[in-house]
């Protein structure tokens, strides 16, 4: 499914296909191991995963009061179900149980107007804009940088 996503919708993702096709399933096996600084969710419909979040703790000291969400993907199939937004809620709600994190933060290309609006109803408000971010088959996109505190961090 990450590989579909990155082929998909190349420019909703920092990372490339041509980076992440190469990746053993040991690997992604590491990815989703859950942890205490971070975990992947998948939703499941009709037997079959449907999409799947990561969040993750930053890891250097200075930073570990910030969570990040990334990899937000739903198949196109299942879109419009309320998949997303189950999938955030689990991911805000790891963050949650993470010890002295202050705010949850991501990053979205700022034309994607579907993952805009679903992170802002999810509470996330936009913090800065980072013109041409990414730079995906010769085209630039911008990001929009959007955070969630959380009250008890
Ligand atoms: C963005 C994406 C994850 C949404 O998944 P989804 O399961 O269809 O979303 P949900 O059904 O849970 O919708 C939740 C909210 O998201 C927003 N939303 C979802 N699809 C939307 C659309 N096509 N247009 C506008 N808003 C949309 C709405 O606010 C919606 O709430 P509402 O139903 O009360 O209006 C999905 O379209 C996707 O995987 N896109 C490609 C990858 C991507 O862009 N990932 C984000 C990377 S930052």
């Amino acid at each position: 499914m990450r590989l579909d996503a990155l082929v998909e919708t190349p420019e909703s993702f920092g990372s490339s296909y041509e980076e992440e096709h190469t990746l053993t399933l040991e690997d992604i096996r590491e990815w989703i191991v859950p942890a205490d600084d971070g975990a992947m969710f998948g939703v499941f419909a009709d037997g079959a995963l449907a999409g799947m979040v990561g969040v993750g703790r930053q890891r250097k000291l200075k930073m570990r009061h910030k969570a990040h969400i990334w990899s937000m993907y739903v198949t196109p199939a299942q879109r419009g179900r309320g998949f997303a937004r189950l999938l955030m809620q689990a991911a805000i709600g790891h963050a949650r149980t993470m010890r002295g994190v202050r705010q949850v933060q991501l990053s979205v290309t700022a034309n994607n107007t579907a993952a805009v609006a679903l992170y802002a109803g999810m509470g996330f408000a936009v913090y800065g804009h980072e013109p041409e971010a990414l730079c995906v088959n010769g085209r630039l996109y911008d990001e929009a940088l959007m955070a969630l505190p959380l009250a008890d961090g």
